[in-house]
């Protein structure tokens, strides 16, 4: 017996030694030590081995068995650290390899313009106030003095969510929202998304974009408003461009009007982006009704105040002679790239 142990330890040395890989070595461990191993059915059959005998047997496939143990473990360190080399020298990175172009977008034309209307008004001491997409009917048009039977609720120019909220179909809810939480003076500008349910052509979008102003204080007339709008075209549109007003008519302000500015592309003496008109539409704006005041909690006879609202689109059209509004949502990067 004592040639049959040490012939299997001979065997295994030679075979752990030259094991190629982690996967081998197991397979031997298995071999000699696991529970069918070589050496373990040694160990099961010293029951026939006599009583003297048996204690000799037993330490020596003892000490066999640890021999091999440690010649394992340490054949496996050696097998890691070689594994561990040859990972290094196989997976080294190149730095000097050129890597993949992360492609850099550019500011959507839409964003710039809020961006840029939202700094010119800032400068003029007004705050970005912030709405609800998601708009309560009565914010969206009651408060802004749009009753119930008004056109303006149609069905078919509004989103419904249910018959009290809607998406919102402009910012002016904003207005009312503000004037409620805020005591005069308010000075706010707010740009957001707006719906309505139009078809998509060339001037028009189901979701677009509009700035809204309000200002309320005492003593504020047209005069202010018009100052303000005429700064607002200049520093938007260049310092040359005139304004003009033409009487129109909203439901929350009264006087309303529509706001014209010469054209930027021709001076006025018309061209392809005026449509030989020599004025393009801006924005509309008016006195903010009393009754929306009311509405709001703030006293017409104390306070006054004036609104304006334009959209985005409109403006980055105009500005950047876009001619069809459909490019502003397909988000063609070849497009895009261009501002
Ligand atoms: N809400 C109007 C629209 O969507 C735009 C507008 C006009 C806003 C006059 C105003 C305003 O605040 O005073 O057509």
């Amino acid at each position: 017996m004592k040639e049959q142990i040490k012939q299997i330890e001979e065997n295994a040395l030679q075979e752990i030694k030259s094991a190629k890989d982690l996967k081998e070595l197991n397979d031997q461990r298995v071999k000699y030590l696991g529970k069918k191993g070589e050496l373990t059915v040694v160990l099961r059959g010293m029951g026939s081995l006599s009583p003297e005998e048996r204690p000799v047997i037993g330490s020596l496939v003892n000490q066999v068995r640890d021999e091999l143990e440690k010649e394992i473990q340490g054949k496996e360190a050696e097998l890691k650290r070689e594994e561990l080399n040859h990972k290094l020298q196989t997976e080294t990175i190149d730095v000097t390899e050129p890597s993949k172009k992360i492609e850099i977008g550019s500011v959507h034309p839409v964003t710039s313009i809020n961006k840029e209307i939202e700094d010119i008004f800032i400068g003029l001491g007004y705050e970005v106030a912030d709405g609800p997409e998601v708009e309560l009917a009565i914010y969206n048009f009651d408060k802004l003095n749009t009753p119930e039977d008004h056109p303006a609720r149609d069905s078919q120019d509004t989103f419904y969510i249910t018959d009290d909220i809607v998406l919102r179909s402009q910012t002016s809810p904003v207005q009312a929202r503000v004037m409620e939480s805020k005591k005069p003076p308010i000075r706010i500008i707010c740009p957001g998304a707006v719906y309505r349910s139009d078809s998509v052509d060339s001037t028009h979008s189901p979701v677009f974009h509009q700035i809204e102003g309000l200002v309320i204080d005492k003593n504020i007339t047209m005069a202010d408003l018009k100052g303000t709008l005429e700064v607002f075209a200049k520093k938007c549109l260049g310092e040359n461009t005139k304004i003009r007003f033409r009487p129109h008519h909203f439901p929350f302000t009264e006087p309303s009007a529509e706001v014209d500015v010469s054209c930027f592309v021709c001076g006025g003496k018309g061209c392809k982006t005026c449509k030989g008109e020599g004025w393009i539409e801006l924005l509309g704006c008016g006195m903010v009704h009393p009754n929306v005041l009311r509405n709001c909690g703030i006293d017409p006879e104390e306070y006054s105040g004036f609104a304006f609202g334009c959209g985005a689109e409109r403006i980055a059209m105009a500005k950047y002679g876009i001619d069809d509004m459909r490019l502003l949502f397909e988000n063609d990067v070849r497009f895009l790239k261009q501002f």
